[in-house]
């Protein structure tokens, strides 16, 4: 068995003399009572209450308020109640506010102190006196509150680069005013954080205010990463309210600017999208992944002028700025270059080059043929057009078998097929070469009043232009009022003033040979008229005669001129009867004469 260990017997002994005390305390009736700790908000009044009992009666009690000062264990009396008269000490720190109600006879007394200080918080002890009874004690322990003020928040202002080899500061807070100390936790979206070495720090510092409130502040400083971009940052700080809980209080959240580098770019074609022609304006946009501020792009075509920028635009581009566009992000920091290309190829289509130019004569009933063509990196469609009509697909216009009908201009339209709307035209003139031809006009043969103006046009074919002359047939040459350029020869138009029948003659010759036609204009208004006159000079022959016959009748018929009538018409009988017998229409006429034959 080991040997006693000398500290159980320092206990044993222990436990002896306190048996004998409680036997001793037994008989002393004296007992205090009071609560181990009393709560209160500073500037508030704290009550403390001392329950006692004795069986002496109020006479014989004495009871006494001290409190302990706690660095030295020291005892000082700030309150005495004894044989009714109660009063504080005087020239204590609590001279002037305290008071203490109740009294020996009730069993408890309240010591009550006023606005309560922060130094008040003490031990305070209550001595009960009894002159038979003996002495008894109790202590309670006032505790002091403050609630501190509001914490602040402040974040870094400036941005905090990734590549940062310290750690870098995040953001500091700060809670004013509190008691008992406050603490503050730092949180980065709803975790807490913790000072983990080379990494995280967080460095509180805690000042004791004049007034004895404390004030925590707290920064944090941390190696940050890119995620920390999406984080927030904010504070909890926790006190203590009477009771001992807990609260807390937390600050408004906070992010910080995290810059990372750029770790890959991309260059490419913002516009035009799709295919590139001439004389469209070109727009390079360059990005990369990081944001670093501190990050030069530039772009450009390679081995050739870099612009700084992330935007390269280039107005009115020509097939000579296809190549390959580098974009290029120099982190100025850590001198890291990336780079990134895009191939650019501007399309385009030129003008076209028709063959034979211009022009393109010929012979009739012979073969002729043209073609059309404009140079283009893109796949392209020729046609051709005569008067808005296709006539024919593809680079070659073949004339075969030509005919005045072929003569014409004809349009080449070579379409890049990919592209919308680029393309390219030009046109070809074609005469065929022939003798003159005259369409056989509708109004060879007309009719015009005299003094009327006769527009007479001739549709003449052929070419070289042939020359077209009026004439009449009497020879006289009537002036040509417009000669107007056709596809396949001309139109000749002349002005004549009819003043009686005449034939006109469009002559049109060329090289090659002539033709000619004739109108044959008939004046209308004229042989009416000499046929009026004529019949006006019949007329007034006939009158004329008539007129001398009734005169030279007038004359035998002065004085009798009914017999004269009656035997002449009585001559005539005999005829009109002939007449009766096949002429019916005469019956009028018997009538009459029968009449008369009755007389
Ligand atoms: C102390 O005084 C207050 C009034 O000032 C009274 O309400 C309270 O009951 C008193 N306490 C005792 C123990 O007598
Ligand atoms: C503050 O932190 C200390 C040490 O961790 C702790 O003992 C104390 O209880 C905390 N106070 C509050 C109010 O949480
Ligand atoms: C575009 O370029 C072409 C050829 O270089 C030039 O003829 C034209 O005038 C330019 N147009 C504009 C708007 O600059
Ligand atoms: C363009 O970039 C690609 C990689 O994205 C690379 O393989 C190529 O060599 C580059 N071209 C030039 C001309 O730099
Ligand atoms: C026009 O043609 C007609 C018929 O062929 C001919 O008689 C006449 O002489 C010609 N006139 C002229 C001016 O050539």
């Amino acid at each position: 068995m080991a040997p006693p260990d000398p500290r159980s017997l320092l206990v044993f002994a222990l436990v002896v003399v306190l048996l004998s005390c409680h036997t001793w305390e037994v008989r002393a009736t004296a007992e205090v009572n009071m609560e181990d700790r009393v709560d209160v908000m500073l500037g508030d009044s704290a009550q403390i209450t001392c329950m006692f009992s004795s069986e002496d009666g109020p006479g014989g009690t004495m009871i006494q308020w001290f409190y302990q000062v706690a660095r030295t264990g020291e005892k000082k009396r700030i309150y005495n109640l004894e044989s009714g008269i109660s009063l504080p000490d005087k020239g204590t720190p609590f001279s002037e506010r305290i008071n203490v109600n109740g009294s020996a006879a009730s069993g408890a007394v309240v010591m009550t102190i006023n606005d309560v200080q922060l130094k008040d918080e003490l031990e305070f002890i209550c001595i009960v006196k009894s002159l038979t009874d003996g002495t008894a004690e109790g202590r309670t322990k006032l505790r002091v509150f403050q609630t501190p003020e509001a914490p602040t928040i402040i974040g870094a202002q400036q941005g905090i680069s990734v590549q940062e080899t310290d750690l870098s500061k995040i953001g500091t807070c700060e809670v004013k005013n509190g008691y008992p100390r406050p603490n503050i936790t730092w949180y980065k979206n709803t975790t807490p954080i913790h000072s983990i070495r080379d990494e995280v720090n967080v460095v509180p510092s805690v000042t004791t205010e004049s007034s004895g409130l404390y004030s925590v502040k707290s920064e944090l400083s941390m190696k940050v990463m890119k995620e920390d971009a999406d984080a927030v940052f904010s504070c909890e700080v926790t006190y203590f309210s009477p009771g001992c809980e807990t609260r807390m209080v937390e600050t408004s959240a906070i992010d910080i600017t995290v810059y990372y580098p750029h770790t890959s770019i991309k260059v490419w074609v913002e516009s035009p999208k799709g295919k590139i022609k001439e004389g469209d304006t070109l727009e390079i946009h360059c990005s990369g992944d990081g944001n670093h501020p501190s990050t030069t792009f530039n772009i450009g075509v390679e081995e050739k002028v870099l612009i700084e920028g992330k935007v390269l635009v280039v107005e009115n581009v020509t097939r000579l700025d296809s190549g390959v566009y580098r974009c290029t992000a120099l982190n100025m920091e850590s001198w890291i270059e990336i780079s990134e290309n895009t191939t650019v190829f501007v399309d385009y289509l030129e003008d076209v080059v028709i063959k034979p130019e211009k022009i393109i004569e010929v012979l009739q009933g012979d073969n002729g043929e043209a073609t059309c063509n404009a140079l283009s990196s893109l796949n392209t469609q020729t046609t051709w057009f005569k008067n808005g009509q296709e006539v024919s697909k593809g680079h070659t216009l073949s004339l075969n078998d030509a005919s005045f009908e072929t003569a014409g201009t004809y349009v080449c339209v070579v379409t890049a097929l990919e592209v919308d709307g680029v393309e390219r035209s030009g046109a070809v003139r074609v005469h065929v070469q022939g003798a003159p031809e005259i369409l056989t006009p509708e109004n060879a043969e007309l009719e015009e009043s005299v003094d009327q103006t006769v527009e007479l046009s001739c549709y003449v074919r052929g070419y070289p232009h042939p020359t077209v002359t009026w004439s009449t047939s009497e020879g006289k040459i009537v002036p040509t009022a417009s000669n107007t350029e056709t596809d396949d020869g001309l139109i000749s138009m002349a002005s004549v003033t009819v003043t009686g029948d005449v034939i006109v003659f469009c002559n049109a010759t060329n090289t090659l040979g002539e033709d000619s036609v004739a109108f044959s204009i008939k004046a209308k208004g004229s042989g009416v008229i000499i046929a009026v006159i004529i019949v006006c000079i019949l007329l007034l022959a006939i009158l004329g005669s008539v007129l001398y016959f009734l005169y030279k009748k007038g004359k035998i018929c002065g004085r009798s001129g009914k017999q004269d009538l009656n035997k002449g018409k009585a001559g005539k009988d005999n005829i009109v009867v002939e007449m009766k017998s096949d002429n019916t229409e005469e019956a009028v006429l018997l009538g009459v004469n029968g009449e008369k034959q009755l007389q």
